[in-house]
């Protein structure tokens, strides 16, 4: 008999953004997303926790080592999502207390609460300020250390944080700002990202005769057959609206 290989699908309840990746992202992958700042990164994975919520009954996480909880509440209640009306599906924890904590210690308590909540979707907000706490101010300023050795950690450190995000049963958006190298071919901020995740989202801005477009692509999903156009997008007051109609494949980085 054949074996069933139907892989089940995560929506993200994004318009569009699900019929992009066969419905939804493979349940249990990690999905990068990477983009400058102010691109939608936070916007776009607080929509997949309400949307998991409210749509789907899903429980979710939201680990932020950026933006405050105030703050959170206040950006989702622009979009019009309530993130405090939905059955107290969704856990929002903002990472502070831990500045006085110092290495592999910051990510247990983390990995801990979220394996107890039963959260099937998490995000974690962002891959790069995780490295800050980790990476200890006094480290980075050594003059022998030089940026091949700070380059060095920040690979380490994204490898440990994956591979403890791996210990979680869900799926899980991770959050990274872009590579500072453009030239490198990388997406996330630290390089290795984009190797052991399972997934891409890219948020841009492209430039077309000076006017700034903003789009997305999807560089890797794996086990998902997917479009590799870019998408424009924009972000309204309810969150993240893609255009496919407007596909931007003849326009190039
Ligand atoms: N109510 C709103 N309506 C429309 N657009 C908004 C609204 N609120 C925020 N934005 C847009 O969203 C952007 C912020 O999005 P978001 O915080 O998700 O970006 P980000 O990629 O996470 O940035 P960073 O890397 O700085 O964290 C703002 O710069 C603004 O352009
Ligand atoms: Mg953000």
């Amino acid at each position: 008999m054949m074996k069933d290989t139907k892989i089940k699908r995560i929506k993200t309840g994004i318009p569009k953004l699900d019929s992009l990746v066969e419905g939804g992202f493979p349940k249990g992958s990690i999905i990068l997303i990477t983009g400058p700042p102010g691109s939608g990164k936070t916007i776009l994975g607080l929509q997949y926790l309400y949307n998991g919520a409210t749509l789907h009954g899903d429980k979710g996480s939201f680990i932020s080592f950026e933006m405050p909880l105030d703050e959170i509440y206040l950006q989702s209640s622009q979009m019009g999502w309530n993130l405090k009306d939905v059955d107290n599906r969704i856990d929002v924890s903002f990472v502070k207390s831990i500045y006085q904590m110092t290495g592999s210690s910051i990510l247990e308590p983390i990995v801990k609460t979220i394996k107890e909540s039963g959260s099937k979707r998490v995000v974690f907000d962002s891959s790069n300020s995780f490295f800050d706490f980790f990476i200890p101010k006094t480290l980075k300023s050594q003059p022998y250390l030089g940026s091949a050795g700070y380059n060095t950690l920040v690979r380490y450190a994204a490898s440990y944080l994956i591979g403890e995000l791996r210990k979680l049963d869900a799926t899980i958006i991770l959050i990274s700002n872009s590579c500072p190298d453009k030239d490198s071919g990388s997406y996330s901020y630290d390089g290795v990202s984009d190797y052991l995740c399972d997934g891409i989202i890219n948020l841009n801005y492209l430039n077309m005769g000076g006017e700034q477009l903003m789009s997305l692509e999807i560089p890797k999903m794996r086990l998902t057959a997917q479009e590799k156009e870019f998408i424009p997008y924009k972000i309204t007051n309810k969150g993240i609206v893609l255009n496919t109609t407007e596909k931007s494949s003849l326009l190039m980085k």
